[in-house]
């Protein structure tokens, strides 16, 4: 599986480029299509998230009642900064290519409507774990609970079948990571390394475990999201990198996940997978239902 991440600003919202942007994105199950009919068994897909700034222009209707741009999380030692970004692409496909050729055909068609402000390709990595090692998306929620802690219900009726989405790219430092032992790796994570087996929350009870902060419960239980990180890098250069991608029915429980981490829990106890990782951009987004994006064409 290969996933890239396209975050896209459009150059003039006041002008054309709105119109451009709203013709390609409401036809972009057909360019789906058009690439992934000559390799079927590829199963590529695309999500499209849609940014605050440019919601009114694009989509004409009020927002989703969550909807903001992306605020900046600033704790004491490290900061979940905020980044442009007016659009998400979110392509999806077991081959490189497809990807590829999709994403080709896509900024083609947008033209000089969109100036590309971030682009990463990122790759499954061994028995799905992030560079850092770690099997990584053990805890998503499945069958009926994916739908439930994805996707906006009735809510908010107007967008009921869409999800909230953030993004945020993370480079690692490796160097640092690896001098760790395995066990400090584990108490960080939350999660024993080989065999992947949650570890207790009363083993780390001084500074709780990326699990445990990025755990959200109150009186209604816990509140999921559904996570597709990507690890991306190239040795070469020294860059080693998880793509953090969670879509979300409420806004409000990814925005919590993040001041745990950065702010801490109780406040200065951060989570320490930061030491290690630094997040470089960091953007929001509401993803429509495909009728939706299907209907803002007409
Ligand atoms: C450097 C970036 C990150 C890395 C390498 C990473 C890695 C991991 C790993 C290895 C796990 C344990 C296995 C699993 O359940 O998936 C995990 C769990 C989780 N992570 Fe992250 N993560 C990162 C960033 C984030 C961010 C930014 C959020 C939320 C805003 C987040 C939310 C979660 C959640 C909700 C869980 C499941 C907790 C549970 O219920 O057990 N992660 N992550």
């Amino acid at each position: 599986m290969h996933a890239i991440f396209l975050v896209v600003r459009i150059v003039d919202e006041n002008s054309s480029a709105i119109d451009t942007v709203r013709d390609v994105i409401s036809g972009l199950e057909d360019l789906v299509k058009t690439v992934g009919f000559r390799e079927p068994r590829i199963g590529l897909s695309c999500t499209v998230g849609i940014g605050d700034r440019v919601w009114n222009k694009l989509v004409g209707s009020r927002k989703p009642a969550e909807l903001h741009p992306f605020r900046e999380i600033k704790g004491a030692k490290h900061t979940a900064v905020s980044t442009p970004g007016d659009l998400l692409f979110h392509i999806r496909a077991d081959r490189e290519d497809l990807g590829f050729e999709f994403e080709r055909l896509l900024l083609q068609s947008l033209g000089d409507a969109v100036v590309v402000e971030d682009e990463v390709t990122g790759f499954r990595y061994f028995d799905s774990r992030d560079l850092l090692g770690f099997v990584d998306g053990t805890a998503n929620p499945i069958g009926p609970d994916l739908a439930d802690s994805a996707i906006v219900g009735s809510e908010d009726p107007d967008f009921a079948g869409g999800s909230y989405l953030v993004v945020q790219k993370y480079l690692h430092d490796l160097d640092a990571w690896q001098k760790l032992r395995t066990s400090e790796q584990e108490e960080i994570i939350g999660r024993t390394k080989s065999d992947n087996i949650e570890l207790d929350d009363a083993a780390a009870p001084d500074q709780k475990s990326h699990k445990t902060l990025a755990t959200i419960e109150d009186d209604d239980g816990e509140h999921d999201i559904v996570r597709d990180n990507m690890p991306f890098g190239r040795p070469g250069r020294g860059e080693f990198g998880t793509y953090f991608i969670g879509y979300g029915r409420a806004l409000w429980v990814i925005e919590k996940m993040l001041e745990r981490m950065f702010i801490g829990e109780p406040e200065g106890k951060h989570d320490r997978i930061l030491d290690f990782s630094t997040p470089k951009t960091g953007s929001t987004y509401f993803v429509l239902t495909q009728p939706m994006l299907a209907d803002l064409g007409d």
